[in-house]
């Protein structure tokens, strides 16, 4: 199959990636010259572990080429994936579709034969109707399908989740698109990836509703942590006791500082917006969207109340930045408000990541940027771990008990067991448990 793929984002640069490592023809598209320029070079914008490799590979088997030049790219396609932004709308929290619709008024002047477009981009149901009608009354009198394909991709696993997902999501109108969206995926039902086709708004509403599902399971586990510390019960194995359930699930019931990234916050909100606009809220992602923003700053709280509700002068280090391992994404990162209660609070902050700092030191001019764990621990009171990279879960204790000033250890990932810490001295407190 002959693919243009319109973005090279995340979503789009994986998909592209992924879909021309499966045979196909992949062109990627995008408005922004130094982002091809860098890809012609070989360098992938983004940190995806994994991509480069993929992308290089695929380049010089001849199946993956980059361009700004959306109508020679178009040329004999039969499918066009849109995978550009929808951010938030500033002010009301809206997903901006500006970007979307201006991508399907490009390829209505641009397409010069009937072909499938598919939204990739997460788009509020109803998106790919207002799609359908920009390319079917702007397009020269052809008549294209619109698709919904929606992505699933968790940022640090996205190419194993491409290639070995739960599930395939299609939501078509006709039988053109359904026939496209089978043959591009085809290698994957070899593997028996489950298929769900169904109606383009259905499909439009699996991909909030997964993500607001699983927002939710996170908030609920954080919320129980809380009432563990309180009654003295342990959320590690509260979680355990349930999530052998297999109704519920082991998964997602990690207690930590909130849940982040690109996609949870923006799509939990979007939802929300959509719903009210309905006159059907959603009280329960309501309340997701609301216990998870709380979190985050009494998080930075928490760090403050294991230096004796005084922070004022104390030095903290702070282990991770992003807003999970393996990315070096900031977006919505519980690191961004953790640190800045801790300013608000008078301490002096110190920062280690592996791979967020270069994005994450304009975003917080006042932290000190350490280049090691160990430089970061030097003289302080407290150390905290915000996020669970796997650098930290091996951290020498007899090397961080000589840096640092006080021995306390804040885990706001449970990575490790107390006696772990504790045996070398330090005050352990962890999330979800009594025991420090
Ligand atoms: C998520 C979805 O998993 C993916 O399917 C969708 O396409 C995009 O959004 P991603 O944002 O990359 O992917 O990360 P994910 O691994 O799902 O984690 C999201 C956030 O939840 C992170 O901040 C993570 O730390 C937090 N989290 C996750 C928890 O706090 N506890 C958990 O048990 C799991």
């Amino acid at each position: 199959m002959k693919i243009a793929m319109i973005g090279t984002g995340y979503v789009g640069l994986v998909s592209g990636a992924c879909f021309s490592d499966f045979g196909h023809d992949v062109i990627c598209v995008d408005k922004d010259s130094s982002k091809i320029d860098a890809l012609h070079a070989g360098k992938i914008p983004i940190y995806e572990p994994g991509l480069d490799e993929l992308v290089a590979s695929n380049v010089s088997a001849g199946r993956l080429r980059f361009t700004t030049e959306l109508a020679s790219a178009l040329d004999g396609v039969d499918a066009v994936f849109i995978a550009v932004g929808t951010p938030s709308r500033r002010g009301d929290g809206h997903a901006d579709l500006s970007y979307v619709y201006a991508v399907a008024e490009e390829l209505a002047g641009a397409l010069d034969h009937e072909a499938v477009v598919v939204t990739k981009s997460t788009v509020p149901v109803g998106t790919g109707d207002e799609v359908e009608r920009i390319l079917n009354e702007k397009g020269h009198g052809l008549t294209h399908s619109v698709g919904s394909n929606p992505e699933f991709l968790r940022e640090g696993a996205a190419i194993g989740d491409f290639k070995r997902p739960d599930r395939i999501v299609i939501g078509v109108e006709d039988e053109r698109a359904e026939k496209v969206l089978r043959e591009i995926y085809r290698p994957l039902f070899l593997n028996e990836a489950p298929v769900l086709a169904t109606r383009r708004r259905t499909a439009e509403m699996i991909k909030y509703a997964a993500n607001a599902f699983l927002a939710t399971k996170i908030t609920f586990i954080n919320e129980i942590a809380d009432l563990c510390e309180a009654v003295g019960a342990d959320v590690q194995d509260v979680a355990r006791g349930i999530g052998l359930d297999n109704r519920i699930g082991k998964k997602f019931l990690n207690a930590g500082p909130g849940y982040g990234g690109s996609c949870f916050p923006k799509d939990t909100l979007a939802l929300m917006k959509t719903a009210q606009d309905h006159d059907v809220p959603l009280r329960i992602v309501e309340a997701t969207v609301q216990a998870n923003d709380l979190r985050k700053r009494s998080m930075g709280r928490k760090i403050v109340h294991a230096l004796g509700d005084d922070a004022r002068g104390k030095r903290v280090a702070i282990l991770g930045l992003t807003f999970k391992p393996n990315t070096d994404d900031m977006r919505d990162s519980p690191a961004l408000a953790i640190v800045q209660t801790l300013l608000d609070a008078g301490a002096k902050v110190v920062a280690y990541d592996p791979e967020g700092m270069e994005i994450a030191a304009p975003m917080m001019p006042q932290v000190e940027m350490a280049d090691s764990v160990y430089a970061a621990a030097e003289g302080a009171d407290v150390v905290a771990i915000v996020t669970e990279w796997d650098a930290f879960r091996a951290l020498d204790f007899g090397r961080l008990a000589q840096s640092v000033k006080q021995r306390i250890l804040v885990d706001l990932r449970n990575i490790y067991r107390p006696e772990e810490v504790t045996r070398h001295g330090f005050q352990y407190i962890a999330i979800g448990t009594s025991a420090a």
